[in-house]
């Protein structure tokens, strides 16, 4: 049985004109809200626990012997206990090591939004604590993967139907980006998502989500035209401009902290083979001539077209290297003849599909390592690029044949004016960004390595190259104090660098629609409003 609130039609969205909503509808949990009395508007009978309350929310691990009994006797074939066969090759496919060691007492995998509902009553009524897992692409511990509680994999949520009029894509949150554009592909369309293959729908989207196409449609979030969501008390809110236009705002780029997306209804749009993939540039030879290409693109961007520059070094060699892709099949774009001027050591540029061209970035980025992103924001300045990529190389030399498996790729991203403007639609995003400030620069540092015992010291080295980065944007006035949820660092609060009105006006939300705040409690792994997940930093290594 499936307990709606909104009724508000899925069909009625794709033809619905942008409606200004002028009054907030209500949304409260009862006061005296009782899980037990939820879970038997659903058939399911459990006993109030010794020691627990079912009005207070408290997380405690010892019940989840409790949480997932019931849910073993419930769902038996979807359930894998700790210890099971299936147990550990599961936990081995999450894409870094730190998910990876998390031991969760069970994995979950709801076939209905319902069965996740009742997940979300279990946890409230055991006090046991659980994850969501989506595509699994998160890199700290716990982020999706609960060490000791329940984690609820939503892989069986795969489903993607377009609406009639093909406008709308229904997407399980559980699906890779790979499987959308895969299916998509074959009508002739495309949507706003990841750029790897294997990064999952759910937490690409509720992060933000940057796509090959943010100059012409703004980030993954900006393009839900409805989230179907869990809340706390397990009811199923159908979530959009209209319905909720508090909660819809929250969810964009808010991230896991007032419900469980079940469904991304995201808009679609006409797209065929694309000419894309990677150059890498000798540094020391062309570095100037590659960052000039780059930064072209923040005065002047194609909206058809995307790049990033990455400031690495392989096989003792410094590199720049650039992701080009334009939207049509075409070699000779004007925006990249400044890249096709400089000689390149190497060239995967061609004309293929956008599922191909992210099947090559999943491929570059494999699983299995210990792996750390780390994020900042500044206005973008096409010096500061030059000094940054001296100073990483300069941080970089002296360390890197040292650590096993070693990868560190600092990379620049441009924000343009364009995709700032798509982002202010429907009543905005939850982003401290803002179109006159834009261009900005995205510096992501992502990093691979082999051994635990080289993760003080290369997160270390993460830390102070960051840190350098930060003092120096202060220093030209250029640093913007906004951290990407889906690059930021187990060591960044997130949400806390939203400023102070976006994140009063999350927090509220969150009071709103999760009064007793299970989502922080009972869900507490990723970027919460408490502030950064690991409270002590790393430290800083003598390089
Ligand atoms: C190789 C690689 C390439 C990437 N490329 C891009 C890119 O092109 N653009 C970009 O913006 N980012 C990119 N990212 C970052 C990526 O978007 C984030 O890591 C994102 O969190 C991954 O989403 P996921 O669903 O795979 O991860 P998960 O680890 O499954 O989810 C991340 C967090 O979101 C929560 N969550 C997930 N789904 C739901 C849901 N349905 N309801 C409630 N909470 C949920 C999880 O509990 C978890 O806390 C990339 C990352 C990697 C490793
Ligand atoms: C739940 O935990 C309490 C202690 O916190 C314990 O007394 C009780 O036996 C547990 N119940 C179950 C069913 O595990
Ligand atoms: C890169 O350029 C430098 C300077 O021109 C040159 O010495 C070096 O051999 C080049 N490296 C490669 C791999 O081509
Ligand atoms: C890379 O290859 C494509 C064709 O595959 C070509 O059009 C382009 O000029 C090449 N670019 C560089 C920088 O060599």
């Amino acid at each position: 049985m499936i307990i709606s609130r909104s009724t508000l039609g899925f069909a009625l969205l794709a033809t619905m004109p942008e409606v200004i909503s002028t009054s907030i509808p209500p949304y409260s949990e009862p006061t005296d809200f009782d899980p037990i009395a939820a879970l038997a508007v659903r058939g399911i009978s459990v006993e109030e626990l010794p020691d627990t309350s079912p009005h207070i929310i408290t997380a405690s691990y010892k019940n989840c012997t409790a949480a997932v009994s019931k849910l073993a006797s419930i769902y038996s074939n979807q359930v894998t206990l700790l210890g099971a066969p299936d147990y550990d090759p599961w936990r081995a496919e999450f894409w870094s090591k730190y998910q990876e060691s998390a031991k969760p007492a069970c994995i979950f995998r709801p076939k209905t939004s319902g069965d996740v509902a009742v997940a979300v009553l279990i946890s409230r009524w055991s006090s046991c604590p659980f994850a969501v897992k989506s595509g699994g692409h998160a890199a700290m511990k716990g982020a999706s993967s609960s060490d000791g509680g329940v984690t609820i994999d939503l892989v069986n949520l795969n489903g993607v139907d377009l609406s009639e009029d093909k406008k709308i894509a229904r997407l399980g949150s559980g699906n890779t980006w790979y499987k959308v554009y895969t299916t998509l592909e074959k009508e002739g369309l495309a949507a706003v998502g990841g750029r790897a293959a294997d990064i999952g729908v759910g937490g690409f989207t509720l992060g933000g989500g940057i796509s090959f196409f943010a100059s012409i449609y703004g980030w993954g979030c900006d393009n839900v035209a409805n989230y179907e969501v869990i809340t706390a008390t397990g009811e199923i809110l159908q979530v959009n401009y209209q319905s909720f236009p508090d909660l819809y705002w929250a969810l964009r780029g808010g991230g896991a902290n007032f419900g469980i997306v079940t469904r991304f209804d995201v808009e679609t749009f006409e797209q065929g083979d694309i000419f894309a993939g990677g150059l890498a540039y000798n540094y020391t030879a062309h570095g100037p001539a590659v960052i000039n290409a780059f930064s072209k693109f923040a005065s002047n961007p194609d909206p058809k077209a995307a790049t990033w520059l990455v400031v690495a070094n392989r096989q003792g060699t410094d590199l720049l290297s650039t992701l080009t892709m334009y939207r049509e099949p075409n070699p000779e774009a004007p925006v990249f003849r400044d890249y096709r001027e400089i000689p390149a050591l190497s060239n995967s540029t061609k004309i293929r599909t956008l599922a191909d061209m992210t099947e090559q970035i999943r491929s570059t980025n494999p699983k299995g390592l210990r792996e750390m992103y780390w994020t900042h924001t500044f206005k973008f300045s096409k010096d500061f690029i030059t000094w940054f990529a001296k100073m990483f190389f300069d941080e970089l030399r002296p360390v890197q044949e040292k650590y096993q498996g070693h990868l560190p790729s600092p990379v620049f991203q441009i924000i343009t004016k364009d995709c700032l403007a798509r982002m202010s639609r429907n009543g905005g995003n939850a982003l401290p960004l803002k179109e006159e400030e834009a261009p900005y620069m995205n510096l992501i540092y992502s990093c691979m390595w082999q051994n635990e015992a080289d993760d003080g010291a290369v997160i270390g080295l993460i830390a102070k190259v960051m840190g350098k980065a930060v003092e120096e944007g202060k220093g030209r006035g250029i640093f913007v104090d906004y951290v990407y949820m889906n690059y930021g660092s187990e060591y960044q609060d997130v949400l806390g660098s939203y400023g102070q009105e976006n994140f009063g006006r999350l927090k509220g939300i969150a009071k709103k629609y999760d009064p007793r705040g299970l989502f922080q409690l009972l869900m507490p792994g990723y970027f919460k409003f408490s502030g950064a997940p690991k409270k002590e930093g790393p430290g800083v290594i003598n390089v």
